[in-house]
């Protein structure tokens, strides 16, 4: 890691896995601009690290990550597309390793639009994800205004994004954003033992495979998230949004 980096996202290495551990228990694992920096640098340095065959991301035993830290969407000041959680998202769009996806407890909103751009995803049979923008006043992002329609169909996507309801790791399995569902405990042993899986396989062949694989869906990402941007600024600047938001900042002391 380098100096710059977040203390609250851990990497280690291990047989070629690089493994980014979120880290901010306190706060449900909400991601915070100097955590989305160290991430999409972790990220970008791994494409040309040969020493990085596959990454793995993993939050803690009771949360993957609650998302976006809402103070941070109230005080959003930089240029839109200089915001560090969107260059997190495009550097997990065009990651060349493949990325593996241990969820324990919680993934909510970008926790689990993330999900979208990983390869494997492996979650605990008690953990819930949450697409929940529209409850906020805000729309889809990380491209999933395309990714979860083409993923699982309309009607089963307006479920997740319109509705914004909690949903059950199961269904996240019958919905095809997750490969396995296992007892928490296991989840983590078990998304490692793929990654080191995938990190033995001849590197260039397992690269080019999953380059071939995303061709198709990669051609208008960029352009795609570009759009949901335009829009998701012009929300989070709206009274409505603003308030909901406030209004869960401030839950605790009314
Ligand atoms: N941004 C900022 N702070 C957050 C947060 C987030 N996304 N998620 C949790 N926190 C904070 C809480 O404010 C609380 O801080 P406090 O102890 O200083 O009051 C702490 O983390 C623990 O969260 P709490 O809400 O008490 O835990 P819980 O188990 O009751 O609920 C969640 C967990 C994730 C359901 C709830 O915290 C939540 O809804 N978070 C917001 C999720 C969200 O809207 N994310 C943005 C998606 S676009």
């Amino acid at each position: 890691m380098h100096a710059s980096d977040s203390p609250e996202i851990l990497s280690s290495l291990d047989q070629g896995v690089q493994i980014l551990h979120i880290c901010r228990p306190e706060k449900k694992n909400a991601l915070t601009r100097a955590m989305y920096r160290t991430l999409a640098d972790a990220l970008r340095r791994a494409d040309t690290d040969p020493a990085v065959r596959v990454i793995l991301m993993r939050g803690e035993p009771d949360c993957f990550t609650s998302g976006n830290d809402v103070n941070d969407f109230l005080e959003e000041e930089e240029h839109a597309a200089e915001r560090p959680a969107v260059q997190f998202l495009k550097a997990i769009a065009h990651a060349r390793k493949p990325l593996v996806a241990a969820v324990n407890g919680l993934a909510v909103g970008i926790g689990t639009t993330l999900l979208l751009h990983c390869d494997l995803v492996y979650a605990a049979e008690d953990a819930w994800l949450q697409l929940p923008f529209t409850r906020l006043g805000l729309c889809p992002e990380a491209a999933s205004s395309v990714l979860v329609p083409q993923l699982m169909g309309h009607q089963r996507a307006a479920e997740l994004l319109l509705l914004g309801e909690r949903f059950s790791a199961g269904k996240a399995r019958e919905y095809g954003l997750v490969n396995e569902v296992l007892p928490a405990a296991q989840v983590l042993p078990h998304a490692l033992a793929k990654a080191l899986a995938l990190a033995a396989l001849p590197s260039e062949a397992v690269q080019t495979s999953k380059h071939l694989l995303k061709r198709s869906q990669q051609a208008g990402i960029d352009d795609i998230m570009a759009l949901e941007l335009v829009n998701f600024t012009r929300l989070l600047r709206s009274p409505e949004a603003r308030a909901i938001m406030q209004a869960f900042l401030q839950r605790k002391s009314g």
